[in-house]
């Protein structure tokens, strides 16, 4: 039903830790374009159904410059201009300048390449857990190392400087960080990149920052965002994704049975997890450039809409079959887990391949994995931007 009155605030507390609050089931059917208050403080429409999810993110009249969903503006109306090489934020013709020189790094092909070396990677984690006596951290020995030491070596990144460029990712993606603390994590990370690219101009190597130096069409700014957003983006969500997934699979003994008897299967329950997960939980945002009406309601210009991927990945138009449930063996329908559009998530193809290789190696190395302490005793990254678990205690 049309309505432009706010309706109240953007739902943020769930009662499932796998499933966004139940109020998106009734916005969906109810009030699918909804004008509320969105968790920063700022006015917002959400848009909860598949097929409006989809048409705002493929129409060029939204922009995907937007108002932050992070502590940098908090509470603030206007609308920053993106941080230099953060083409996430940019339209046309900057985002396409930019994004270019880098999707020939993440095709299916390159990422077939890359496998060994993820296999390796993965292999030498699991014995270094076996080795260890009582209960681990799955997050840290396990679900954070992997991304990040693959997306360091595709950068060009030491790994040895994890400590620092993890600690400032989390700080740029907790809701309600103060903007001093973000600005700081910022300038680290982005003097970080600065460092390794002045090293790279004089001994470059095969990775992805030595190769966007030596094209010469970038200033240092865009080149240190560039090589920021790639790092930031690379290793926050596939570890979150392949801890939450692990803590999932374990709470659901008859789907991870699945798993176990047709490992053939790996491929499409990665797809499951990433719908039925969605861990970009507070969805993504937009801001109208024009009037623009969305499934009936017209949304005015200069407003900020958030295409809410984790609604519109459990849409019964969809997904008619029990959207609410994991169920590994769904025949596969295209989910938003990865956004849509020209911005679809470029690490994607990486993102599955380490998912596989983790989620299948994990539990055939580690039969007996199951948690060391109960649910409720598990910290869930509720104020994080990306959802997940911050620990896992698990033993075997
Ligand atoms: C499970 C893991 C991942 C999830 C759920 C995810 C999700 C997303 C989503 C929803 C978007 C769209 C944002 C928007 O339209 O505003 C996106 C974009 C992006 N992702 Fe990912 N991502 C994942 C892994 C990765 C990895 C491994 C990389 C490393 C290269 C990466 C790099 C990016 C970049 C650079 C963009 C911006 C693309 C553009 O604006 O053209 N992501 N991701």
């Amino acid at each position: 039903m049309p309505h432009t009155q706010l309706a109240g605030s953007q739902p943020v507390v769930r009662t499932c830790p796998f499933s966004p609050p139940g109020e998106y089931r009734e916005l969906r059917e109810q009030d699918p374009v909804a004008h509320v208050t969105l968790p920063d403080g700022i006015d917002g429409w959400l848009i909860t159904r598949y097929a409006d999810v989809r048409a705002v993110l493929s129409d060029p009249r939204f922009s995907s410059r937007r108002r932050g969903v992070t502590g940098n503006h908090l509470g603030s109306q206007e609308i920053p201009p993106p941080p230099p090489g953060w083409f996430i934020f940019m339209d046309a013709p900057e985002h396409p300048r930019l994004r270019k020189m880098l999707t020939g790094r993440f095709t299916v092909r390159r990422m077939r390449e890359l496998a060994p070396a993820v296999e390796r990677i993965v292999a030498d984690h699991l014995d270094a857990m076996a080795a260890a006596t009582g209960p681990v951290d799955l997050v840290q020995d396990f679900a954070l190392p992997i991304p990040s030491l693959v997306i360091c070596e595709l950068l060009g990144v030491p790994y040895a400087d994890r400590a620092e460029f993890q600690h400032n990712s989390a700080t740029l993606l907790r809701l309600g960080a103060p903007a001093e603390e973000v600005a700081q994590a910022q300038l680290e990370l982005n003097q970080l990149i600065h460092r390794l690219a002045v090293q790279k101009r004089t001994e470059p190597a095969d990775d992805i920052l030595s190769a966007l130096v030596g094209d010469g069409d970038l200033t240092d700014e865009e080149l240190a965002g560039i090589g920021v957003l790639l790092l930031v983006a690379g290793h926050e969500t596939t570890a979150n994704m392949i801890a939450l997934s692990t803590l999932c699979l374990l709470r659901d003994p008859a789907q991870l049975a699945l798993l176990r008897a047709e490992p053939e299967h790996a491929d499409a329950v990665v797809e499951e997890l990433l719908r039925f997960l969605s861990v970009i939980q507070f969805g993504i945002r937009r801001t109208a450039l024009a009037d623009v009406e969305v499934g009936g309601q017209l949304i005015p210009a200069g407003s900020t809409v958030v295409a809410h991927l984790p609604a519109a990945n459990r849409d019964p138009e969809l997904f008619p079959d029990d959207p609410e449930s994991l169920d590994l063996l769904r025949p596969h329908r295209p989910h938003v887990a990865f956004g849509f559009g020209i911005h679809q998530c470029i690490g994607q193809q990486l993102a599955r391949l380490e998912l596989r290789i983790a989620l299948t190696s994990l539990f055939e190395r580690f039969p007996e994995l199951r948690l060391a302490v109960p649910l409720e005793a598990v910290p869930m990254r509720d104020e994080m931007v990306v959802y997940g678990v911050h620990e896992l205690p698990v033993t075997w």
